[in-house]
């Protein structure tokens, strides 16, 4: 067989990004999003940098709130409070990971559900499991649509998402469902995972472990949605260098597939397209 597509998640994300701009443009207030970073974990901070700069781009406005490491859970609570009541702010998005001190849970159930653009209180897990309108998570949406990039009706197909965190692999697997497919969630308990895994005519990594799926697990044909992104040595490029690499084997992987996302480049863009998708969403949804 020959190599697999390349799902070219960059390139969607800004398509995605350029239709939210155009619709941002046509309403009388620009959309609010409100992002919380709490301490100075780097990859966060870059993350939330990348988040503003694309709110601006769509024509939305950014609120950034940093905090110490040190903030107590009642006075992140109480800011909460406030954007849940600010009229400005359309969608709120805490950063995960927090400080350990701080319980993550009881803060996801402070916000406003209407406002809840990452999709995590239980308002909206709970209306994504019961099949009803609400916040997706950003990331399993974007592996939704990168899917359907390819494969538009994937309606009784076979899905194997490999993990079951919260942010990820349990909403993609209600995503998956609502499309009709038979979906299977794998975990690192899951005896077998390489059989699992060959059954997968969709095939979602999401497990955080670096080239963990192998090529020789992966279906001929099938649409591999790789959600990891791994920071591994490389000293073929020289001391101390590192790459990104995905949960996947891409090499191996793309032998068999029949399309592949890269790393970088896949799923990652399309994450902060979706949030903005949503806060666009919560606006629309909350100015009625
Ligand atoms: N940390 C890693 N991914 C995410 C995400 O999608 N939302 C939030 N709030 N924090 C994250």
């Amino acid at each position: 067989m020959s190599d697999a597509a390349l799902i070219d998640g960059k390139a969607t994300a800004e398509a995605l990004r350029a239709r939210i701009a155009a619709a941002v443009a046509t309403l009388p207030e620009p959309p609010g999003l409100a992002v919380v970073l709490v301490g100075e974990d780097p990859a966060s901070q870059v993350y939330v940098r990348n988040k503003a700069r694309q709110t601006h781009e769509a024509g939305m406005r950014s609120f950034e709130h940093r905090l110490p490491v040190t903030t107590s859970q009642g006075e992140l609570l109480d800011l909460v409070a406030r954007l849940n009541a600010d009229p400005a702010v359309d969608g709120i998005l805490v950063q995960l990971p927090l400080p350990s001190r701080i319980d993550a849970n009881a803060v996801i159930e402070a916000i406003d559900p209407a406002k809840d653009v990452d999709g995590f209180h239980p308002m909206n897990t709970g209306r994504l499991a019961a099949g009803l309108p609400g916040l997706v998570p950003c990331t399993p949406l974007g592996c939704l649509m990168l899917a359907r990039s390819v494969r538009p009706d994937l309606s009784g197909l076979e899905a194997v998402v490999v993990g079951r965190s919260n942010i990820v692999g349990k909403p993609m697997a209600q995503l998956l469902l609502a499309e009709s497919c038979t979906v299977t969630i794998a975990h690192s308990r899951t005896r077998d995972l390489a059989e699992v895994c060959r059954r997968a005519d969709i095939l979602v990594a999401a497990v955080g472990r670096p080239r963990m799926i192998e090529g020789s697990w992966i279906k001929p044909g099938a649409v591999v949605i790789d959600v990891g992104i791994n920071r591994v040595a490389a000293p073929d490029l020289g001391e101390g260098k590192t790459r990104l690499v995905g949960d996947v084997d891409f090499a191996g992987a793309r032998e068999r597939a029949g399309a592949i996302t890269p790393v970088p480049g896949g799923v990652g863009p399309m994450t902060i397209a979706c949030l903005l998708r949503n806060t666009l969403q919560a606006a629309c949804r909350r100015r009625g």
